[in-house]
């Protein structure tokens, strides 16, 4: 097998052609500036062609080596969601709610999710040898943290060596850093849940003010998943959003180098 560079652009008959589609500019700004955390909801029910058409939202965020290691638990049952408004300490974001779900990284499974990727690279069979590379050598190479971990001090070290000499990528580093790996994909999809939600007239709370091992034993879920977080949906009450937006002023937020 010949050498491959995965860091090089592919080959032109692997791009695709299709040209950008055109946006709306001013009906993506209205859903960003119109959504709000929501503390207290109208009993409007959400229908359920849109809660679905959200999560299909959700599910196409961008996400580390495209492994998707989320998971999002709709919480239908009345006695699961009942505990689990417990489990967000009855705050009213979450009793008020007509829909609850739960956001969840799974670290643990991008080895079951990268083998679904080189299987799906045979079905397509038009996919560059650069991009089987990538999920036959690399993925592994970084987030594969051995056994226990057993890797992690070995990366640290090497991460750190070969560093010294030239650009590499240092994270994800040990089962924490997996853990934050798959927080931040996970995040991206809870925003665009929370977009698309909006986007469809009907609002949002995300919350970690909750009991995670709860949560997780509520969802049957093993150690090494994360709850990112859980996010509450439904249409705002009157006075369901407290105070005006406030945000600190742009300038400590954006820095032009
Ligand atoms: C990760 C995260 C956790 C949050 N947890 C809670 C929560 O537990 N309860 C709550 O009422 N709001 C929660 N929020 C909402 C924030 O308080 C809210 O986004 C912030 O005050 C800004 O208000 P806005 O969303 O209306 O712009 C959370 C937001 C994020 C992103």
């Amino acid at each position: 097998m010949s050498k491959v560079n995965i860091f090089k652009p592919v080959e032109q008959k692997s791009r695709s052609a299709a040209p950008a589609p055109p946006t709306d500019s001013a009906a993506f700004h209205a859903v960003v500036d119109s959504r709000r955390s929501v503390r207290v909801y109208a009993d409007d029910p959400i229908p359920e062609s849109v809660m679905e058409a959200c999560m299909d939202a959700a599910l196409k965020a961008p996400n580390s080596s495209n492994l998707q290691t989320w998971e999002i638990h709709h919480v239908v049952d009345a006695a699961k969601k009942a505990a689990l408004v417990e489990a967000c300490l009855s705050q009213p974001a979450a009793g008020t709610a007509p829909e609850l779900l739960v956001f969840v990284g799974r670290p643990d499974l991008w080895r079951r999710n990268n083998q679904w990727m080189l299987e799906a690279f045979d079905r397509a069979g038009t996919v560059p040898e650069s991009a089987y590379q990538y999920y036959r050598k690399i993925t592994p190479l970084v987030y594969d943290q051995g056994a226990f971990g057993w890797r992690t001090p070995f990366k640290w070290w090497i991460t750190r060596w070969r560093g010294l000499r030239k650009p590499i990528p240092r994270e994800p580093i040990g089962k924490w850093g997996m853990r934050i790996w798959a927080h931040k994909s996970t995040a991206l999809a809870c925003a665009q849940f929370m977009l698309a939600m909006r986007a469809h007239g009907f609002d949002t709370c995300p919350m970690e003010g909750m009991d995670s091992a709860r949560v997780k034993r509520l969802l049957g879920l093993p150690r090494q998943a994360v709850v990112t977080m859980v996010i509450s949906a439904g249409k705002r009450a009157e006075g369901g959003v407290y105070g005006a937006q406030q945000r600190f002023d742009r300038k400590h937020f954006i820095h032009r180098h």
